[in-house]
């Protein structure tokens, strides 16, 4: 992936668990600072081995950590480095999850190797949003329900993320429900 994926896990170390781990996490993941350069595409094994070797040291549930990593992309790297692409992509949770793919081809433009993901919302008559999660990659489950609660808090929409089909469990894809704990969100623009 990306460096700019690597940056914000980096990033994501660094405030979470301190400076003075991120050596020995570089370290046990055999990278140096060649590999975070923003702009530059990289093996989807150097950063998964970075996330790896980021829960070998920091004795993190990968789970746990990609969660984690999932909310702090949104709310710190996200809204600091693309906060105008944020902002254009919609005003309401839901405006914001049918914008995402908009979004990332709007990315795309300068990003010219992003293999992005994408995302379709399932109809619904209810007050809760059926998200299917469409990737070439694996693995990423738990980084998509921290981004979905980290877009939560960003539009301060009080949400509960649940896993309603697994790609790992024979689904053709991954899909999320996110419950809405109120319902005004849907009224806006
Ligand atoms: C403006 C902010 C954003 C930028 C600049 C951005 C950019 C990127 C980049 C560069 C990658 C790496 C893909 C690659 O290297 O091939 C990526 C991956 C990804 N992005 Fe975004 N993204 C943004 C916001 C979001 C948001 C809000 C979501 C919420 C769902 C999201 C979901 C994902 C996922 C799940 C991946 C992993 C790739 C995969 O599943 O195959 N992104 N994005």
């Amino acid at each position: 992936m990306y460096g700019l994926i690597h940056c914000a896990l980096r990033d994501h170390v660094a405030f979470q668990y301190g400076e003075d781990l991120i050596a020995e996490v570089l370290d046990t993941a055999g990278v140096t600072e060649e590999h975070f350069v923003v702009m530059q595409a990289y093996d989807d094994e150097i950063t998964l081995g970075l996330i790896g070797a980021a829960c070998e040291v920091l004795k993190v549930d990968p789970d746990e950590l990609l969660v984690a990593f999932g909310k702090f992309w949104v709310l710190d790297t996200a809204v600091k480095y693309y906060g105008p692409v944020m902002s254009f992509a919609g005003r309401t949770l839901e405006k914001f999850l049918g914008n995402l793919d908009l979004m990332h081809e709007q990315v795309a433009a300068t990003f010219t190797n992003l293999r992005q993901p994408s995302f379709e919302i399932l109809p619904s008559d209810g007050p809760n949003i059926e998200l299917i999660y469409k990737s070439e990659r694996d693995g990423l489950t738990e980084f998509v329900r921290g981004l979905l609660l980290g877009l939560g808090e960003h539009f301060q929409q009080e949400v509960a993320v649940s896993i309603s089909g697994l790609k790992s469990e024979g689904e053709p894809h991954d899909i999320f429900l996110i419950e809405l704990k109120d319902d005004q969100s849907r009224s806006g623009s």
